[in-house]
């Protein structure tokens, strides 16, 4: 949510700043801009729109300075304009923010500020940040800091210490010009070291190209960045050396490769993906292991309780791992949507284990959720795909689903690789529990084994699917139906539906259907259904025979031999154990959805009113 990128060197800062936002833009793009220092002041530049817009700015060309800030938009306080898109400026010129997050109590500091006689441009909470800076600058305690880069860093601190909320600031001044301020408290920001210059990023992949060092700023951490030196400080401006990271993705992996948009590029990127998320966690004919987590058995026989908290797309992978963690392990489990979680007081103790599943890691509910969940006593696991990120720092334990970096907002891979590792996770603990038949387990080990090859083998023959989309793409409804898994599936086809081609869908377990939604099916709504186990064709069938009598026009994804050959369209899908078939009936979904967004003529990798990495509530 919100996008910052930041340098300091001896380059020029504006082309780096804006190739780095464009990388950033699935965080947000209803505004960009960016501020360097120029020889004489400040200069910020800024507009309306996608990032691209910026190099028609009159005069963006002939900024030369070497120091800057960027920032790609996603707006909390003010509609998207050129006015409340950052970087941001204090009314006497000298200071320039660009923040991602939210502060709370924004309205009560400007008020304040107001009272100090400070005026305001936008209606952005960001605005009051410079200003606090101006101000504490300039009634701070100037006789205990040294010299002017101790006394801006000073006006900083003093100025984060007011703010209520979550942020990511990069702060640059004209007092001292060869310098770029950081702090951050719930937002991610990461510096990115290199050799005679410095860069500042949300996330890695922005910055990737330029360095494979980097140091992952913690919250309520401070850094005053040179171009040839970084110092961190704490929260009372104490000194403290940090340690720097050593980042091995492959630049390249971020790119299209090719690809049309991410989002393909994405969906076949799923069986290199899964085979990344297996990993060497197993083989056949020997148990899992995980090298990141130690559980024990004695600790495992004493949780009568799992969680699976997660928001979007994480939360539909929880509802796979309810089945796999209640059928292998036998332990009650449930799932719950981050934000509810958080305020709803939910019972949990010690003998609780609660399972956070965030892509980015970096989620504000899920993190939120997390620390409640400690603070009750209860072990937290994450399942993240983003090293270092937030949630893998605040957690008990971290496995990490090495499904690479997913830049498309519509989440495709990440899912895939989540609900493998969960695959995975509950095997472990079924083998440590032997709470499962031994050959049963050899079996689910063998079928997961075999879902990149099974993945292909769909990705192999996509023209159905394409022309099912063709045929549909122009409507305003559709339903998804589904029993057991494959409702948890057919509520991420939905959502994968809705998120890209902003047709409005609904997913309903399909023995619900006739308690109400029965009565939206009329001549020519389109039902798809998802039938993959074997156990439960015959019901799917019979509710999908419901709709078609009422006029439906029906897509029927499966990997059975069906009873009845009434469908409009058949998607076969290979056959797998039921517990992980949504990880290939998914694959036809996400197709689906994303066929029918470019009929539709939409951007399919950003689309409105939505960001990838939601760090506000
Ligand atoms: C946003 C994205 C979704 C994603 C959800 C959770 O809403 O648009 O695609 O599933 O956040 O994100 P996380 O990074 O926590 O998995």
């Amino acid at each position: 949510m919100c996008g910052i990128v930041g340098y300091i060197g001896s380059k020029k800062a504006t082309p780096i700043l804006i190739d780095g936002l464009m990388s950033l833009e699935y965080r947000g793009y209803d505004s960009a801009g960016i501020a360097t220092i120029e020889k004489d002041a400040i200069k910020v530049m800024k507009d309306k729109g996608r990032v691209k817009n910026l190099y028609n700015l009159d005069g963006i060309d002939k900024l030369s300075g070497t120091v800057g800030i960027a920032h790609t938009r996603w707006a909390t306080h003010g509609k998207p304009s050129k006015e409340n898109a950052h970087p941001h400026m204090d009314n006497s010129g000298k200071f320039v923010v660009v923040h991602n997050g939210i502060i709370e109590n924004y309205a009560d500091l400007r008020d304040f500020l107001i009272s100090k006689g400070y005026t305001f441009l936008s209606e952005t909470d960001t605005e009051v940040i410079p200003n606090l800076i101006h101000y504490y600058y300039t009634n701070g305690p100037v006789s205990v800091l040294k010299d002017e880069s101790e006394k801006f860093l000073g006006a900083v601190k003093s100025a984060v210490y007011d703010l209520k909320g979550s942020y990511a600031i990069e702060a640059i001044s004209t007092i001292c010009p060869d310098e770029v301020i950081v702090v951050r408290k719930d937002s991610p920001l990461v510096i990115g070291k290199a050799d005679g210059e410095n860069y500042i990023a949300s996330d890695i992949p922005a910055i990737l190209k330029y360095t494979k060092e980097f140091y992952l700023l913690d919250d309520n951490e401070f850094a005053i960045i040179k171009s040839n030196n970084i110092r961190f400080f704490d929260n009372s401006l104490v000194e403290h050396n940090k340690a720097v990271k050593n980042i091995e993705w492959d630049a390249n992996a971020a790119g299209k490769d090719g690809y049309e948009d991410y989002m393909l590029k994405e969906i076949f990127e799923q069986p290199t993906s899964i085979r990344e998320t297996i990993g060497s966690r197993f083989r056949l004919g020997e148990k899992c292991s995980f090298d990141d987590i130690e559980i024990s058995k004695e600790y495992l026989e004493n949780v009568n309780r799992i969680f699976f908290v997660a928001c979007g797309t994480a939360m539909h992978a929880g509802l796979v791992g309810k089945n796999l963690m209640e059928k292998l392990c036998h332990i009650p489990t449930e799932v719950d949507i981050a934000s509810e979680f958080r305020y709803r007081n939910p019972i949990i103790d010690e003998h609780t284990l609660c399972i956070y599943i965030s892509q980015s890691g970096e989620t504000a509910d899920t993190i939120a959720a997390l620390k409640l969940a400690k603070s009750k006593g209860a072990k937290t696991l994450a399942i993240s795909n983003v090293i270092g990120s937030s949630i893998t720092r605040e957690a008990d334990y971290s496995i990490y689903t090495h499904a690479g970096p997913e830049i498309a907002v519509a989440s495709t891979k990440a899912y895939t690789s989540q609900v493998v590792l969960v695959a995975i996770l509950a095997m472990h603990f079924a083998e440590i529990l032997g709470s499962s038949d031994k050959l049963e387990i050899e079996s689910l080990k063998k079928d997961i084994i075999d879902l990149p090859s099974k993945i292909e083998q769909i990705l192999d023959n996509t023209e159905p699917i394409k022309d099912f989309a063709k045929k549909i793409y122009t409507e305003k409804d559709m339903f998804f139906l589904g029993r057991g898994t494959d409702y948890s599936v057919a509520l991420e086809g939905s959502l994968k539906l809705k998120e890209i081609s902003y047709i409005h869908s609904e997913a309903y377990a399909a023995g619900e259907l006739k308690h109400g939604p029965i009565a939206l099916i009329e001549n020519g709504v389109t039902v798809i259904g998802i039938v993959t186990d074997k156990n439960l064709v015959e019901k799917s069938i019979s509710n999908i025979q419901e709709v078609i009598t009422r006029g439906a026009k029906t897509l029927v994804i499966t990997n059975q031999i069906l009873p009845n050959n009434n469908f409009d369209y058949v998607i076969n899908i290979p056959e797998t154990n039921p517990l992980i078939s949504p990880i290939l009936s998914v694959v036809p979904m996400q197709l689906l959805s994303y066929y029918i967004s470019k009929f539709k003529g939409l951007d399919v990798d950003k689309p409105r009113n939505l960001a990838k990495s939601v760090t506000v509530e």
